[in-house]
């Protein structure tokens, strides 16, 4: 691809070059995603043998995408073009726009690499963690321009997921959040803002699931398999139209917490009891779609047109599972 048309394709006009750090896992899915919105990516590695798997899985990534008609292949083609692995970081950071840190969970490796950045790129360059957990605000503390450190949390797999948690650290300035807002925008993410706090909202959410999964095997009451089973067919065929928030107020709160009150006197366990929040609502009568108010407001209470959105999404769900 020559240089006019790489920037006939770029959206945002300050950013030409990305620089992701790390081609594991998520690297590999956030490279390509850069260079399908238009950027010249380059993705560094401390091994040669990770570069050459990424180099096959985003190529593989972009054939499926083709495949599925996500893209066509001439967008595949130079997606996959604009992509440039190396190993010569300090170079890799010296040219970038802007920057994706995509290496293993470790505090000390992340601070280490934003304070190598820090010194390696000028001060306007936005310098993003993909951390699942961790604090930017730590991450960025021995950085002299902390102000362009964000967390920027994609989740797997990065070139499908349209989630992007955007975490601001104490000294992160507000014109970082805004520009990696509209950057990802941009590129067609759905990015949301999350308070600096460890694990976000996704994780947070997740790992209440797993934890709770995980309780289901330790008391043999269900296996591995019958776990996936069952959430699979179950709440998750649910879960692209309605988040757990809605759905309670779709249900109705005085169901759940009948259902929390069974269970607290089934189990002997007052933790099974729903949450005060859900309670005081049903008190005050908010009990969801059919009084018009619950968690969320709804000017027509009419349960009916919410299910027929919800029911769609999963008969589009289920028609794809047929076909493959
Ligand atoms: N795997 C996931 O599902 C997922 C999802 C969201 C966020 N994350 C986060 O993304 C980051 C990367 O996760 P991953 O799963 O891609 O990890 P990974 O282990 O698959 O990949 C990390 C890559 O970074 C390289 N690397 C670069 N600098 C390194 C250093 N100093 N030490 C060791 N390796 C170095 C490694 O060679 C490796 O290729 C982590 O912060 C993780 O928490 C992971």
């Amino acid at each position: 691809m020559n240089q006019q048309d790489s920037q006939a394709a770029i959206k945002n006009k300050n950013i030409q070059q990305v620089t992701i750090l790390g081609q594991g896992v998520m690297g590999v899915d956030i490279a390509l995603t850069f260079a399908i919105a238009g950027y010249d990516v380059t993705a560094v590695d401390l091994f040669e043998t990770q570069l050459v798997k990424a180099a096959k899985r985003a190529e593989a990534n972009c054939m499926q995408m083709v495949a599925g008609g996500l893209l066509d292949k001439e967008q595949a083609q130079s997606a996959l073009q604009r992509i440039n692995r190396s190993m010569d970081w300090d170079a890799a950071i010296s040219k970038a726009d802007f920057i994706m840190e995509v290496i293993p969970e470790d505090m000390a490796q992340k601070k280490a690499l934003f304070t190598r950045c820090d010194k390696l790129c000028a001060p306007e360059v936005i310098i993003a963690s993909n951390t699942s957990s961790m604090s930017i605000t730590r991450i960025a503390e021995q950085m002299k321009y902390p102000q362009r450190a964000i967390t920027a949390h994609w989740t797997i797999p990065g070139h499908l997921s349209p989630l992007v948690e955007l975490v601001s650290g104490v000294q992160t300035a507000k014109a970082t959040e805004e520009k990696a807002m509209t950057l990802f925008q941009e590129m067609g993410k759905h990015p949301v803002i999350c308070k600096d706090t460890p694990g976000f909202i996704h994780n947070i959410l997740q790992g209440a699931l797993i934890g709770a999964a995980m309780g289901l095997m330790d008391a043999e009451i269900a296996t591995a398999e019958e776990i996936d089973n069952v959430v699979k067919n179950g709440f998750g065929l649910r879960l692209p139209s309605v988040g757990p928030i809605q759905f309670m107020d779709m249900v109705g709160l005085d169901s759940i917490a009948n259902v929390g009150e069974y269970l607290a006197e089934a189990f002997d366990d007052p933790n099974y009891r729903s949450h005060q929040r859900i309670r005081d609502k049903v008190q005050q009568g908010d009990l969801g779609v059919k009084t018009g108010k619950g968690f969320f407001e709804y000017q027509h209470a009419d349960s009916n047109k919410f299910w027929e959105k919800v029911n769609d999404g999963i008969i589009r769900t289920l028609k794809a599972n047929k076909r493959n």
